[in-house]
């Protein structure tokens, strides 16, 4: 596998500032080998890059656009300036219990490029598309909006993250993951050529330590995007040292 293992944890709306350091000082420095990511809440970031060591760190979402009227809301200059490297954009959380359309992916896309943020963009089916058999249809229609706004000649990566082994401690199988990321690969090739190739794909769903070694040895999973087992620097260093 020519591309570089990625390990990536998202807090979801979890860890407060002194949350943030106590685990990245329980954590400390990381293996060598995987690029090791997390994604704290956006209050948490300036303490959290105060404390990590080799990690990168991203916002869990961004606003479209780049200041204004918006309340609550953080622009992707900001959580650029206070220290993000990446940005999560279309989690299925923000998909779905948010209502974030593609169109709003692809807008939140164009901004993080612009701001200078890596997009890590999460696809995923709902278990009824799995079982109506749309699983294709419905990578193909987030994976196209996403490309579209992708720069090739710029890093990305991309998370699939079945909605129904989100949170659930279901986990899809290996294969179910090898077959979903090679459909994602085929797309990235023909749109983004080369670089479609190269860019990551992570799977995301429920992984723990006694199943990120398997899930990462599938074709075509390059890393995995790790939830609940992300909270605990101790399972989150057993992942990485999995990968
Ligand atoms: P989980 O979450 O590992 O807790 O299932 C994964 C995610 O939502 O990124």
């Amino acid at each position: 596998m020519s591309v570089r293992r990625v390990v990536a944890g998202n807090w979801k709306m979890n860890h407060g500032p002194a949350e943030a350091r106590r685990f990245f000082d329980a954590l400390g420095a990381v293996p060598s080998g995987p690029r090791v990511v997390v994604f704290p809440p956006v209050v948490s970031l300036a303490s959290s890059v105060a404390s990590a060591q080799g990690v990168e760190l991203g916002v869990q979402n961004i606003h479209a656009a780049e200041s204004g009227a918006f309340t609550g809301e953080t622009s992707a200059s900001m959580a650029r300036e206070t220290g993000a490297a990446l940005v999560l954009i279309g989690h299925s959380e923000r998909r779905h219990l948010f209502g974030e359309s593609d169109a709003d992916v692809a807008a939140k896309i164009r901004r993080a490029r612009a701001a200078g943020l890596e997009p890590c963009v999460c696809v995923g089916e709902t278990l009824e598309q799995r079982r109506a058999g749309r699983l294709e249809e419905v990578l193909e229609t987030q994976i196209s909006a996403a490309l579209e706004a992708l720069d090739p000649g710029a890093p990305y990566m991309i998370a699939y993250e079945p909605v129904w082994a989100i949170g659930t401690g279901e986990t899809a199988t290996p294969a179910d993951a090898a077959q979903a990321h090679a459909l994602l690969r085929e797309r990235m090739r023909a749109r983004h050529g080369e670089a479609g190739g190269q860019a990551p794909i992570l799977y995301g769903g429920s992984v723990k330590p006694a199943n990120a070694a398997d899930l990462m040895d599938a074709d075509e999973v390059d890393g995995v995007l790790v939830g609940g087992a992300s909270l605990a620097a101790e399972s989150f260093r057993a992942i990485i040292e999995a990968a």
